[in-house]
């Protein structure tokens, strides 16, 4: 899941160590790093946490000034040592994202040569087939070159060769890869992230590159084995974003800096001295849009689904939220009048990615929503729009939700002023509200005190439901992933009035209910839900403002009190709850809260 690659002037295993730490919030569960010591190749790979690897490698160090390191998110082949990278076969090691989807094929052939493998997977067919390359008489940047050119799939690799100081060959299909410059050194990393402490001269691989890696720089080859140049650029990447500051984990860093960042996204979208939304930031045109179609994957769906009611609100536009892995598949109707928006964090995600190349050409606009901007997603969309949450790296989504939150809000304002759905006085008050939603987050984590006392209770729970209606629903759903991710509790969100057509079946004192519900025009329905809930004997936990509290009197098992927020901003503002109920629970429960088992930050295989 995170490759760093080094040709430098030093003991590399402790650099390349360091680097690996900082793409831990990818997640992953094996890690691995091969070294050339006077030419002579050694590796040291281990099952879990880098700290496993960083013990293997005091009691038995390996040396040199050239090296690669990987930490691996199983994909092919259970997470154990012999499936850990680097993967060696003769004087070759590679390390590998994505995934080689004619593994097979290849390695039937090889083994038809008797080649043997040790490992099940699709990485060791890269280093078996070039060591191949390299016994028929090729020399091994030939090699990795005639290796690359077999490949099908999405992946990024780096290889090493034994005998070969001053060589490493990068290259990406689907999955991204950075080099980077330094001064007499090259490095190769997965993202900018991992190359920040060494270097902030970056050239970004393009779709099927490969690069020959020397310490005086890198020959770039398109897919076609020409000699191409790629701009390198200076990234700004502030090395203090990836402290915890005063908080036990970057998840709690990352929920407290919520007021501060989606205030910097309003800044960039919204005209605060005017009170309207900033056209010209956003750059769509929706007017003659017969539909907006929102694209993503897990906590990005999420927002996608709370636009879905903002648009058709306020734009009165028809809207189709589409899993990404579902729309590219099942082969959508598309006019060539929408306007297609591509939600995702990373920016990275492959089946997002995948999505948007499906629909590049197909609809009227191919806009990214994104939090990385130098991202694939967001070079290959028509407009990309930057969230500006700044560096996340908890796994679970936090920040970047509401900030996708603020901005897709933004966007729909922006289409009603476009279609004429609203006026000036209806944009200026929707604007209002947005602006009031720093101050109404920075209340709503007031709210920490109290939940963090029956998060220990509901981590005993087996199942919990979230239940939301309007756009709270779509908040009933991020709050039971929150929950399913950091404390492996079996958690579904529903529709406050679906309950009572399935899942009231579940309902018994060791179900707990979590009732995301602002005092708005549906919640005296909302009151008869729960009504049907305490009914059966199960514990609500209502989760409102102080009218709603008064409202519904003390039945409920626990009520947390929000602050009052305009219902615009609702969706923004319930998020702080949702996310701190899963914080507090999988502290309850002791789970790794930033990396939780089996997860991936950034899931570059479809
Ligand atoms: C992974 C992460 C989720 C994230 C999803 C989409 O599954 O664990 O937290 O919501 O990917 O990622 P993206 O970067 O596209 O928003």
């Amino acid at each position: 899941c995170g490759i760093v690659g080094i040709l430098g002037n030093h003991e590399v295993a402790p650099i390349i160590l360091d680097a690996l730490k900082r793409l831990e919030y990818r997640g992953y569960d094996s890690a691995g790093i091969a070294t050339l010591n006077h030419g002579h190749m050694e590796s040291r790979r281990a099952v879990g946490k880098l700290a496993a690897l960083s013990d293997l490698l005091v009691q038995s160090p390996i040396r040199g000034h050239s090296g690669i390191g990987h930490t691996r998110w199983a994909t092919h082949g259970a997470p154990t040592e012999i499936n850990a990278h680097p993967h060696r076969a003769g004087s070759v090691a590679v390390v590998h994202n994505g995934i080689i989807e004619n593994f097979r094929e290849i390695r039937d052939e090889l083994a038809a040569e008797g080649r043997s493998f040790a490992s099940e997977t699709d990485t060791e067919v890269v280093a078996q087939l070039a060591a191949h390359y390299i016994d028929r008489g090729l020399a091994p940047g030939d090699a990795a070159a005639a290796t690359l050119s077999r490949l099908e799939g999405a992946f990024a690799l780096c290889f090493l060769f034994e005998g070969e100081e001053d060589l490493m060959v990068a290259a990406r299909a689907g999955s991204p890869l950075a080099i980077g410059h330094g001064d007499g050194e090259m490095f190769v990393g997965s993202d900018a992230l991992a190359l920040a402490p060494m270097t902030n001269r970056v050239t970004y691989l393009q779709e099927g590159d490969y690069a020959i890696i020397r310490r005086g720089g890198a020959v770039i080859h398109d897919a076609a084995g020409n000699r191409v140049t790629r701009e390198m650029k200076t990234v700004s990447i502030d090395t203090v974003l990836v402290d915890k500051g005063n908080h036990k984990h970057f998840m709690a860093k990352e929920i407290h800096e919520q007021p501060t960042v989606v205030a910097y996204a309003l800044g960039h979208y919204i005209d605060q001295a005017r009170n309207l939304v900033a056209e010209a930031a956003m750059n769509v045109d929706f007017s003659r849009a017969d539909r907006i179609v929102l694209v993503a994957c897990g906590t990005g769906h999420y927002a996608c689904h709370v636009a879905k009611y903002w648009f058709e609100q306020v734009a009165r536009v028809p809207v189709e939220i589409d899993i990404a892995s579902e729309f590219r598949y099942r082969d959508p109707v598309l006019t060539g009048r929408e306007v297609a928006i591509f939600v995702s964090q990373s920016g990275e995600t492959a089946d997002t990615l995948a999505a948007l190349r499906h629909a590049r050409g197909r609809v009227g606009r191919a806009v990214s929503v994104v939090n990385v901007p130098e991202s694939s997603i967001a070079r290959e969309s028509d407009v990309a729009l930057p969230i500006l949450a700044g560096a996340e790296i908890s796994v679970a989504s936090t920040k970047a939700f509401t900030c996708q939150l603020t901005v897709l809000a933004s966007l729909a304002i922006l289409a009603g002023r476009q279609r004429g759905t609203i006026d000036t006085a209806g944009e200026q008050e929707l604007v209002r509200a947005l602006s009031s939603a720093p101050g109404a987050l920075a209340r709503a984590l007031a709210i920490e005190a109290d939940i963090a006392p029956f998060s220990m209770e509901l981590a005993r729970a087996r199942d919990v439901l979230f239940l939301g209606r309007g756009s709270m629903y779509p908040l009933a759903l991020e709050g039971a992933l929150k929950l399913k991710e950091l404390s492996y509790i079996h958690a579904e969100g529903y529709a406050s009035g679906e309950l009572k057509h399935g899942p009231i079946a579940l309902i018994d004192e060791d179900v707990p209910v979590i009732v995301l519900a602002p005092r708005d025009a549906l919640f005296e329905k909302t009151v008869s839900n729960m009504q049907e809930v305490m009914a059966r004997g199960g514990r609500i936990v209502l989760v409102t403002d102080a009218e709603g509290a008064r409202q519904a009197g003390n039945e409920a098992w626990a009520t947390l009190v929000m602050p009052d927020v305009h219902p615009f901003i609702a969706p923004l503002v319930y998020a702080v709850p949702a996310q701190l109920i899963a914080y507090y629970s999988a502290m309850a429960k002791g789970t790794d809260v930033d990396q939780p088992r089996n997860l991936a930050k950034s899931v570059t295989v479809e």
